[in-house]
């Protein structure tokens, strides 16, 4: 079965900084990379690269950056017949500053994906009813969101709802019909305007949604790993330790191996998350040749990790540098 995601696509255009600058000030960034990304991009790539049939419904600009984004998606094996372009658009670019301990700080221009329509679903209807969980986040129209959120429960297909980049217009009994609901820590504080410093702050704030009526509520909590909340119960998953470079897409590289997870036999939610949560935390490397790579893996049953090529326009090989270190209990 497949699975669709439903969002956007978009350019990293990534600076790797020292300082960021104050108003009016000019600094140096020591590197720049360029790489394909977007939330829902990297969701399919990522959960295509651990083995996913994966049908990606976005839509591109006319700019010198579509035919590479389309490019890249076919390369992976994702199904690209819903994705497309719009003249006279550009793409969705995302200029992103990451500072030496990794942390970034992300900009989106949403351009042509802010053209997916509650009608190319419609469009895609048949094919999208064979698939067995539609994945969805918030670089697209809200409009379409819900429209896609109450085509999953037209036709019982579970929903994975990423609120990223969070935004208080949600509407939480759309997002309600959603069987997975997946934000992360300050996605869950704009979200519900409660504080979520420690783990029981994050948990109530969980909590509060669950009473609102969210089913499975999952926080992704970065190198702490991920908290599993519902109606009966509260379980912590805890990551394993990487050195982290750059943690942009961490939280959709575990989407896209949760999700995986789903196929061909869905698993409990509990192992699939603790799954995710060992291939959480992509790792960016800086090799010999300067390039850099950005890694996910998973903990699999024996112990071994299996990683995969993150940055969805690298591949990574065996061989390549990863650091890992053990897994920790998951
Ligand atoms: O989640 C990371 C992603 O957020 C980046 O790839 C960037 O494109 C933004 O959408």
């Amino acid at each position: 079965m497949k699975i669709a995601v439903i969002g956007s696509n978009m350019v990293d255009l990534i600076s790797y900084i020292n300082k960021m600058p104050v108003a009016g000030e000019t600094v140096e960034a020591p590197n720049f990379s360029i790489g394909c990304g977007g939330k829902g991009a990297n969701q399919a790539v990522a959960a295509a690269k651990y083995g996913a049939d994966v049908l990606m419904m976005t839509k591109v600009g006319d700019d010198i950056f579509a035919d590479n984004t389309i490019k890249n998606f076919d390369k992976l094996g994702i199904d690209t017949k819903y994705v497309e372009k719009v003249k006279g658009l550009s793409s969705g670019v995302a200029p992103i500053f990451v500072d030496e301990s990794g942390q970034n700080r992300i900009i989106i221009v949403k351009g042509a994906n802010k053209y997916l329509l509650p009608s190319d679903i419609d469009r895609a209807s048949e094919e999208l009813k064979k698939c067995s969980l539609i994945i969805l986040q918030l670089e697209i129209n809200l409009e379409t969101v819900y429209y896609a959120i109450n085509f999953g429960k037209k036709y019982n297909i579970p929903v994975l709802l990423n609120p990223a980049p969070a935004t208080k217009d949600l509407d939480i009994e759309e997002a309600c019909k959603c069987e997975f609901f997946v934000p992360n820590e300050t996605e869950l504080a704009i979200l519900t305007d409660m504080p979520v410093n420690t783990d029981d702050e994050i948990k109530n704030a969980a909590e509060y949604l669950v009473n609102k009526g969210l089913k499975n509520v999952i926080v992704t909590m970065g190198s702490r790993g991920a908290m599993w909340v519902t109606k009966e119960n509260c379980q912590y998953l805890k990551s394993f330790k990487v050195n982290a470079v750059d943690t942009s897409g961490a939280g959709d590289a575990f989407i896209g191996c949760f999700a995986e997870r789903e196929t061909p036999v869905p698993k409990s939610i509990v192992e699939r998350l603790s799954e995710a949560v060992g291939g959480y935390v992509p790792e960016k490397t800086v090799g010999a040749d300067a390039d850099t790579i950005t890694v996910a893996g998973r903990v699999l049953p024996n112990g071994e990790i299996q990683k995969s090529g993150f940055m969805n326009d690298i591949n990574v090989n065996d061989g390549d540098v990863v650091n890992y270190l053990k897994p920790e209990e998951n």
